[in-house]
């Protein structure tokens, strides 16, 4: 586990590949799998394969969608919002999964952070769910931009970790 953590980056740039349906099923399983509070399971995701879709979900940012159009797949983590009052906390445990399993299958990801970002016209979760015929009640949280790596990144090692960050019994 701390291995695929040191190894796990943000990638930004794709090679022109699909995903395998067996890698998208492993994918798919983990978010599943991700534990929600008081086991609620408020999350849903929708995979974007279509690439005029993922495109147009390129513009649902003034910036920080970079490399998305590269991607042979995005996933977009939504929860409804009326099941949790903590969706954001459990959409976020799920996007933490995906990007592990995803550098687990040999892939790269990257979180593209759609709540509380603003597209050129209105905000970025109003224009994805737009985009994506996402119905008013869900909350979107990111997109994933998921694919194989098509950049290299060094893993991180023992001397990017910030020791001063943990306190023991006090602040
Ligand atoms: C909550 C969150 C939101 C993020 N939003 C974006 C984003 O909108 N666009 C992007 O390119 N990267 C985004 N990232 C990726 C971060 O920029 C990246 O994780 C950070 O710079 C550390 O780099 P690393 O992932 O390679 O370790 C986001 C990451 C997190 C955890």
């Amino acid at each position: 586990m701390l291995d695929l953590l040191k190894q796990r980056r943000s990638i930004r740039k794709y090679k022109d590949k699909p995903i395998e349906k067996n890698k998208l099923e492993r994918l798919l399983k983990s978010v599943l799998l991700a534990p929600s509070s008081m086991n609620k399971k408020p999350l849903e995701f929708i995979v974007i394969e279509e690439k005029e879709t993922i495109n147009k979900l390129s513009s649902c940012k003034t910036m920080g969608t970079l490399g998305l159009n590269t991607a042979p797949m995005a996933i977009a983590i939504i929860a409804n919002t009326e099941v949790s009052d903590v969706w954001i906390e459990d959409s976020s445990i799920a996007a933490t999964i995906l990007s592990l399993q995803a550098e687990a299958l040999g892939l790269g990801s990257c979180w593209i952070q759609v709540r509380n970002r603003e597209s050129e016209n209105g905000s970025s979760e109003n224009k994805v769910k737009s985009i994506l015929n996402i119905p008013d009640k869900f909350g979107v949280l990111a997109l994933f931009s998921i694919g194989y790596k098509d950049e290299s990144k060094n893993s991180y090692n023992e001397s990017d970790l910030d020791c001063s960050k943990i306190h023991f019994n006090k602040f």
